[in-house]
């Protein structure tokens, strides 16, 4: 089970959160996720959508990838609203998708970030994964990617 938070509830995101998933995207530079992706997203089996309500309000989400025949499940993007960071609700979601991936009989969890980005890389290392490389370019504007992965085995409770 993920830990618990108080205030916090952490469930499958809804046709109804895409105005608010679309404002909290808006929030961010950078490579954002559209409309239509979040509806791809939404339908599609090989992709969880989550997110965290603080006190009612969407406050953050989290998108996992789940792929047949793959035994590396893909977290491919998690962002909380910034008037909630450091409130521990990036490290809820976290672990949620990573239950989510053990439940789906994956063993490992991989993502990739920008080489930039030092609180999500903070919170990734304090999770327990491990830098496995970087990627040149990655991104639109030409930012190196870091890839992390972690065994989710090994994380069992
Ligand atoms: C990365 C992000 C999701 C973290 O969410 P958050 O809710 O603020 O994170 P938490 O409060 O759960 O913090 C968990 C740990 O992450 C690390 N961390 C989080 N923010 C940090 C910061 N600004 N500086 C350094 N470490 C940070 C810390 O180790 C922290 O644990 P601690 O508070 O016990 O020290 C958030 O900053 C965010 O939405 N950023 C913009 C979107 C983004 O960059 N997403 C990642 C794309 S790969």
């Amino acid at each position: 089970m993920a830990p618990e938070k108080p205030g916090v509830a952490l469930r499958d995101a809804r046709s109804c959160d895409l105005e608010r998933l679309l404002a909290l995207e808006a929030m961010f530079p950078g490579d954002r996720l559209s409309a239509r992706q979040f509806r791809r997203h939404l339908s599609s089996p090989t992709a969880r959508l989550r997110v965290a309500e603080f006190d009612g309000a969407l406050a953050g989400y989290a998108l996992l990838f789940v792929r047949r025949g793959s035994a590396v499940a893909r977290l491919y993007s998690i962002a909380v609203d910034p008037a909630q960071r450091g409130a521990g609700l990036g490290a809820l979601l976290l672990a949620d998708v990573e239950q989510l991936a053990r439940n789906a009989g994956r063993g490992i969890l991989r993502l990739e970030v920008r080489a930039d980005n030092v609180a999500a890389i903070a919170l990734y290392r304090r999770a327990g994964y491990r830098e496995q490389g970087r990627i040149p370019g990655y991104y639109e504007d030409g930012c190196d990617a870091l890839r992390f992965d972690k065994a989710l085995d090994e994380s069992r409770p």
